[in-house]
């Protein structure tokens, strides 16, 4: 299907390596892990995102349901997010304050399909409640930051800007509604489109012509009153107390209504994954709790994009640890041993190790090119004399050493010999420091 694609196993674990390197960084960061659904009442997007949004006007997979009820896939996370916030009442004192989660999964937009740009994507995002405390914006850029530092991305740029609060907004749209409207003919049709309706899109339009125009154009930042000032200017003073290299841009608005103050934007600088370079974005959005029913709780969040993450690994040779190696292939010659290959493999998983066996009666030949394809450990070889006299050769392929065994003893206690075998010391590290 135009726009999705298959993540096949030969590609998972790549997605499972940075999914866990996240969970383990939010985790640090004391960040829950928060699951909602994929589809969502249409009006919630509507109301958030906006509806004059590209997202929201142009892109939604919005369809009625056999309840007539106008449903969409979620674009986004971050509306849903806040959804649940109030619908659980997330905001009780019960909760941890403030109340932080993260989620990873797929989104929905209808958008032209191009490298790093899919019609299913995923993102892999976080919400902070409850904090307006500029802290906050500036730990959540820190951890989008640490976390591409950590995956070894290179050729990254922090860009920040402050849309101020919704008065000062207000008052920033009509500066440029003034300004846009006499030049109106020399924008793009899709501009021309946007100055009544949310002219700050302009600014940020990918037309070049538009982006002329838009060079004289009025700036936010004359526009903020002295909260968003000393906002904004406690958080470019924490990003550079804690050495997090960023630009202010004040061409940056977001395509989503729901953000003020500080919003960001993550772009790689080399042209390694293209025209889709934004691999993270997010802001705060303190009016969306009451907007959506709930209290008056700010908020604080960022989402990166999976995709084009993963390009960006691919372009930039990052290296990905490969899987774990497989711990005991069990070599079967006939079929007569089907039985104790079976009993073989049972008795190492039961261990907690990984074991695969030949089920096709295939060529020794043919067995040890699997056996190298998994990277195999040990391989413990068995045919119709093994079962005879009741003992078997495990050779470890590391070492190229041989070991001889009685078959009952490794099915009883597969754990101890294949320690023996590899001479893995982890459990007397574990011993010294104190894991025993
Ligand atoms: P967004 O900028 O719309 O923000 O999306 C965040 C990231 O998702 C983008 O920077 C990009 O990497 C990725 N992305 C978006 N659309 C696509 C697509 N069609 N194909 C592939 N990747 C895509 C949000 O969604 C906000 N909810 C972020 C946020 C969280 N703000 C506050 N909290």
């Amino acid at each position: 299907m135009k726009g999705t694609e298959d993540i096949l196993p030969g590609q998972s674990y790549r997605w499972q390596y940075v999914e866990d390197l996240a969970r383990d960084l939010f985790d640090s960061y004391q960040f829950h892990e928060i699951r909602t659904p994929m589809f969502e009442a249409y009006e919630l997007f509507a109301r958030s995102v906006g509806d004059t949004s590209d997202i929201v006007s142009k892109e939604m997979y919005d369809f009625y349901d056999k309840g007539d009820r106008h449903l969409a896939l979620r674009p986004e996370g971050t509306a849903p997010v806040v959804r649940a916030y109030v619908e659980h009442k997330l905001f009780g004192p019960e909760y941890l304050k403030p109340y932080k989660v993260y989620y990873m999964g797929p989104m929905f937009r209808y958008e032209r399909p191009q490298a790093g740009r899919q019609r299913q994507f995923h993102q892999l995002g976080v919400e902070v409640f409850e904090s307006s405390n500029p802290a906050t914006d500036v730990e959540a850029i820190a951890l989008a930051w640490d976390f591409f530092q950590e995956l070894g991305v290179r050729n990254l740029k922090i860009y920040i800007n402050s849309l101020g609060k919704n008065e000062e907004r207000a008052q920033y749209r009509q500066a440029l509604i003034d300004y846009f409207t006499p030049l109106k003919e020399q924008l793009s049709p899709d501009s021309q489109n946007r100055l009544s309706a949310n002219p700050m899109r302009i600014i940020d339009s990918k037309d070049p012509k538009d982006q002329e125009l838009a060079i004289n154009a009025p700036k936010i930042l004359d526009y903020l009153g002295e909260e968003s000032k000393a906002h904004f200017q406690a958080v470019q003073d924490y990003l550079q107390a804690l050495e997090i290299p960023f630009q202010v841009d004040p061409t940056i608005v977001r395509g989503l209504d729901y953000y003020q103050d500080t919003i960001f934007e993550i772009i790689v600088e080399d042209d390694s994954i293209g025209a889709q370079s934004t691999v993270c974005g997010g802001g705060r959005y303190d009016g969306l709790s009451k907007q959506l029913g709930g209290p008056a709780s700010p908020g604080f969040g960022f989402a990166i994009g999976m995709e084009r993450l993963l390009l960006l690994l691919d372009q930039q040779s990052v290296e990905i640890p490969e899987p774990d190696p497989l711990d005991l292939y069990v070599l079967g010659l006939g079929d007569e041993v089907n039985l104790v290959s079976l009993q073989l493999v049972q008795a190492a998983r039961g261990e907690g190790y990984s074991a695969e066996r030949d089920y096709l009666g295939r060529s020794l030949k043919s067995q040890y090119k699997t056996v190298d394809r998994l990277n195999a450990v040990l391989v413990a070889t068995v045919g119709s004399n093994e079962l005879e006299s009741g003992q078997l050769t495990i050779k470890n392929q590391k070492t190229g050493k041989t070991f001889d065994v009685q078959l009952s003893d490794l099915l009883s206690d597969f754990a101890s010999y294949y320690r023996k075998f590899t001479q893995d010391t982890s459990v007397i590290d574990e011993f010294f420091k104190g894991g025993y």
